[in-house]
């Protein structure tokens, strides 16, 4: 007699997402959870992959993504299942689909709508239409403050009133109860930037009675950054939760070389209160389109543009020459737009990324005409241009920060580990040829290595195609509320 799996993977170096050294096994999967890892050489599977010289690795999770749209517009997630990704982190920088109903938010929020997006009263409803129509890969939602604001301010361009500050707190409670991990806030863009520190702290309050997380795209990522990351470390401390500093970097080149400074910031702060932050592996930026990044930044891609959208993969300076206009002048014309910003320094970039509690978040902006190839390559980048060919880590440090640091951090549980009874989220990827291949001139193109990506045991992606399965679930805070690890 032999064992039976549903699925058994023979052959693989496994890379377990703990930083534990990689062992040669066989790893079995059965109802949609890692039975077995070991020497499986008389057992069978229904379904059977020999990833003879290949590693296995827990399926990557981003931590930071805009894919809340994408989830029910492309259920493939081609831009992430394609680089190994097996569970997004949607709801960033303040922007969340739910609760709000609205034809035409204001930007930032316009970074995930087509008109039509905004459509769910209350994050209940949104996480059961998550649940109902299932996209290839996991997700578990943050409610964003500028959501929040957007439904509960009469007017945005101040801070909150007691009655508003009250309303978004109840809002924010609701999305936590419905199954929210956490609450992101974006005070770095101009509807949110006018929230006092006691307002994001009122608001969110509630975190701490789900076992949230306070995730925060801050107010300055240039010449106030300290400023910025004390106010996060205080909205922390005040409601008693984790912090996630997202996409950390440092912005303008009178800035280049303080990631010296903010990291110390960060390892001091982590002594007395739990700090995280991600962070995506390019040097360029990108968000929507503003007059004050263009003395910060050397170079700046038009990545979308409503009222032009012929401009979109040009130089902001081509296209305002080819309007006639100056840069400033040129980016009202253009707006409502995105683009991208060449504003960071490498040497930061690896600092970053070499820094203990560094996670790997692409910051991906999955609706943008000529997208930043973050979206595409930031998995890939890591592991292939960063670990392996300019060995800023070993490669299980690398998957660490992919996989079983960002499970921890976000409270996920029973994911982003290859160990028995965890979820089968598997990557397989060749470690010789994994590679980035999206470029800013080309930002749409697969990377390179990926074998087999299996989502709940389920494959779905294959020699560079996607099986057409949805076995991605929603991961719920509910179900790890009060067993922080
Ligand atoms: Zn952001
Ligand atoms: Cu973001």
């Amino acid at each position: 007699m032999s064992l039976r799996y549903d699925l058994l993977i023979r052959n693989a170096l496994v890379i377990d997402g703990t930083r534990r050294p990689r062992f040669a096994g066989d790893i079995g999967v059965r109802d949609a959870r890692i039975a077995d890892i070991g020497l499986l050489a008389h057992a069978r599977g229904a379904v059977e992959i020999d990833a003879h010289g290949k590693i296995a690795a827990p399926g990557f999770i981003d931590a930071h993504t805009h894919d809340d749209r994408l989830l029910g517009s492309d259920p493939a997630m081609t831009p992430k299942v394609s680089q190994g990704v097996t569970s997004v982190i949607i709801g960033n920088c303040g922007i969340s689909l739910a609760p709000l109903v609205s034809a035409s938010p204001p930007a930032p929020l316009d970074l995930i709508d087509d008109g039509g997006a905004f459509r769910f009263a209350d994050f209940a409803s949104f996480l059961e239409e998550l649940e109902s129509r299932p996209a290839a890969t996991n997700v578990a939602a943050l409610v964003g403050h500028t959501t929040l604001r957007v439904a509960s301010m009469s007017r945005l361009e101040r801070a909150a009133t007691p009655a508003e500050t009250k309303r978004m707190q109840a809002l924010a409670r609701a999305a936590l109860a419905a199954g929210a991990i956490g609450l992101s806030t974006g005070t770095y863009y101009p509807p949110a930037a006018h929230a006092t520190t006691e307002e994001i702290i009122a608001v969110a309050r509630p975190l701490k009675d789900y076992g949230g997380r306070y995730v925060t795209h801050m107010r300055h990522e240039d010449d106030r950054i300290a400023e910025a990351m004390e106010e996060t470390f205080r909205i922390g401390r005040e409601v008693g939760v984790p912090v996630v500093i997202s996409h950390h970097k440092v912005v303008g080149a009178r800035n280049h070389g303080r990631s010296v400074e903010t990291l110390a910031l960060l390892a001091r702060a982590g002594k007395r209160q739990s700090v995280c932050l991600d962070c995506y592996p390019y040097t360029a930026s990108s968000t929507v389109l503003r007059a004050d990044r263009i003395a910060l930044s050397s170079r700046i891609l038009i990545t979308w543009s409503r009222p032009h959208p012929e401009c979109a993969g040009m130089e902001l300076a081509q296209a305002a020459e080819r309007l006639g206009l100056s840069q400033e002048d040129a980016v009202s014309r253009l707006s409502p737009a995105g683009a991208i910003y060449f504003s960071m320094d490498e040497a930061d970039v690896q600092r970053i990324l070499q820094f203990d509690e560094t996670m790997i978040g692409s910051d991906g902006l999955p609706h943008d005409q000529k997208p930043h190839p973050r979206l595409w390559g930031t998995f890939a980048r890591v592991l292939g241009h960063y670990c392996r060919d300019l060995g800023l880590f070993p490669l299980e440090t690398a998957i660490y920060k992919m996989t079983g640091l960002t499970a921890r951090n976000f409270g996920l549980k029973e994911r982003g580990l290859l160990l028995p009874g965890c979820w089968a989220d598997i990557t397989i990827f060749d470690a010789g040829e994994i590679g980035d291949a999206a470029s800013f001139d080309k930002p749409a193109k697969l990377a390179r290595g990926i074998d087999s990506v299996i989502v709940n045991g389920i494959v779905v992606w294959r020699e560079g195609c996607s099986t057409g399965t949805r076995p991605g679930r929603l991961l719920r805070a509910g179900a790890q509320r009060g067993k922080e690890n």
